[in-house]
């Protein structure tokens, strides 16, 4: 059985995860892979919740990160799981990196250990990409009356630092995303299409 590739874009809110993602599915299907292109918070029910609860400050981060851990263990276990048995890439726009990262700086209470521990049904991916901006630039291609609650320039520079700090300890990939999308993008599709290479 060959199991197909889990890669994963994630970082600040802004940072191009959803465009590149897509991007990234559309490159490897015109490539003649099978591609499974899927996002958290997901479709599901508790995916909906979380949805709602992005606009709720008053939801305990405990609960968010509950819920988030509740909705990926569904995803991974229902989705992620089967496609990768069937041979699919799967492509997921964010993923447990940013349980880990938004609810550990929501609050001091939060260890990035017991994240770790409520997200271990949920494996690991193959890839991790890290899109990399600053927050000052990414929110102010938002439409400000829509911010949810953690689309604010203090909260989101702690999260990419903690980002930029797991990226280092984790090995993961950084690619900055302050640039022209083409560039941006041809630099996943580099990395991508090498460790296709090495797993054939
Ligand atoms: P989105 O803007 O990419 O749709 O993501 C929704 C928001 O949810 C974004 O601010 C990041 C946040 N989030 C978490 O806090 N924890 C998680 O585990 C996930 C998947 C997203």
């Amino acid at each position: 059985m060959v199991i197909g590739l889990f890669i994963t874009i994630d970082g600040i809110d802004g940072c191009g995860s959803t465009t590149h993602s897509k991007l990234l599915a559309g490159f490897l299907e015109n490539k003649g892979y099978n591609v499974f292109l899927t996002r958290e918070p997901t479709n599901s029910e508790i995916g909906k919740l979380l949805r709602i609860y992005l606009k709720n400050d008053k939801i305990p981060p405990e609960t968010d990160a509950l819920l988030f851990a509740a909705d990926r263990s569904y995803h991974y276990l229902i989705d992620i799981k089967e496609k990768q048995e069937d041979g699919f890439i799967v492509i997921s726009d964010r993923y447990k990196e940013a349980s880990i990262v938004y609810q550990s700086v929501q609050s001091e209470r939060i260890s990035t250990k017991w994240i770790e521990e409520i997200n271990k049904f949920a494996q690991d991916p193959d890839i991790t990409i890290i899109l990399d901006i600053d927050p000052a630039i990414s929110l102010s291609r938002k439409t400000q009356k829509d911010l949810e609650k953690f689309e604010n320039t203090p909260f989101l520079d702690k999260v990419r630092e903690i980002y930029l700090e797991r990226a280092k300890s984790q090995n993961y990939y950084v690619i900055n995303s302050d640039d022209i999308i083409e560039f941006v993008q041809g630099k996943i599709q580099k990395l991508v299409l090498k460790h296709l290479k090495q797993k054939a």
